[in-house]
């Protein structure tokens, strides 16, 4: 190595090093990691928004409803075997409201607190015959969902002692026409259409009064109740 080839390199190093000294090192303020419990907590309230009772538009109230259907339902609904049709619409908006759980601890969590909370008294909205509902439900329904409609988990017939007649009869259409239980892995979702195939309307209003009236929520008041006899029967949740 010649004398100029040295001096060259030599000065090359002696301004990386400069370089490498003037340098600023950026470092970055750590992000302070979300507490995960948190987030999921703050959650609940974004499931309030669609599962509370002061929503017009909303979906069923999850209160007290089993830990294992409910972890059941998110899973299906996060891998898209519920609430990918944009058709059945109320579906598919827990279909984007499903978006927000990130992880299976969320998942569980979620589905641990709601089944937690106290049941919610309902309002009657359906009406029918009890006897025969009585006794539809005794020779239909009971062996999955229980003599008092407390569930059968062996097989994952969930209870319905929770459930408010317009969800619980607009489930029972959706079954019917297929618009619930139509994806090949929804096992269960296919055991309830072949159930409610043949099911007339009138015959789904007896039973879904029939459960609603012995097992089912607490009853709450309605606007005719408490505004006197000639206001509207309608209850102020508009079910979709
Ligand atoms: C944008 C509104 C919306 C949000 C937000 C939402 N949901 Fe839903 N959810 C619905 C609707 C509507 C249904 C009923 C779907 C149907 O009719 O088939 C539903 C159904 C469900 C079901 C099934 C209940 C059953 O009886 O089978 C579960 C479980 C559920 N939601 C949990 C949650 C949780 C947990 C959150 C919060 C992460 C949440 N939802 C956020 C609208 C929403
Ligand atoms: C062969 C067993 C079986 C029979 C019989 C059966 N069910 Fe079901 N039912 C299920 C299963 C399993 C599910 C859970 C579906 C799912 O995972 O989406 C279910 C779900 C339901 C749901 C949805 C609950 C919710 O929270 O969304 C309703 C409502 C229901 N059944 C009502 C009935 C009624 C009423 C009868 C009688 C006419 C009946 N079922 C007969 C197995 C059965």
């Amino acid at each position: 190595m010649n004398l100029s080839m040295r001096f060259l390199l030599c000065s090359l190093s002696f301004w990386a090093v400069v370089a490498g000294c003037n340098q600023t090192v950026e470092v970055e303020e750590p992000k302070k990691p979300v507490d995960p419990l948190v987030r999921v907590q703050a959650m609940v309230k974004e499931c309030m928004v669609c599962h509370g009772t002061k929503e017009a538009q909303r979906g069923p109230i999850l209160n007290g409803m089993e830990t294992w259907y409910l972890t059941d339902q998110l899973e299906k609904f996060r891998s898209g075997i519920r609430g990918a049709r944009a058709s059945n619409r109320a579906e598919y908006l827990m279909g984007v409201g499903v978006k927000k759980v990130e992880s299976d601890f969320e998942l569980a969590y979620l589905a641990d607190w709601f089944a937690g909370q106290a049941p919610v008294p309902a309002i009657r909205t359906v009406k029918g015959d009890l006897e025969k509902g009585k006794a539809f439900y005794e020779e239909r329904c009971a062996s999955c969902h229980g003599a008092e409609g407390e569930g059968n988990r062996l097989v994952r017939g969930p209870s319905l002692q929770r459930l408010e007649g317009w969800y619980f009869l607009e489930q029972m259409r959706k079954f019917r026409s297929g618009e619930r239980g139509y994806h090949p892995l929804d096992e269960g979702g296919k055991a309830m259409v072949a159930v409610s195939k043949d099911i007339s309307t009138g015959t789904m209003r007896d039973v879904v009064a029939y459960c609603v009236e012995t097992f089912g929520p607490e009853e709450a008041p309605s606007n005719r109740d408490k505004y006197g006899p000639d206001s509207s029967a309608k209850p102020p949740l508009k079910p979709f």
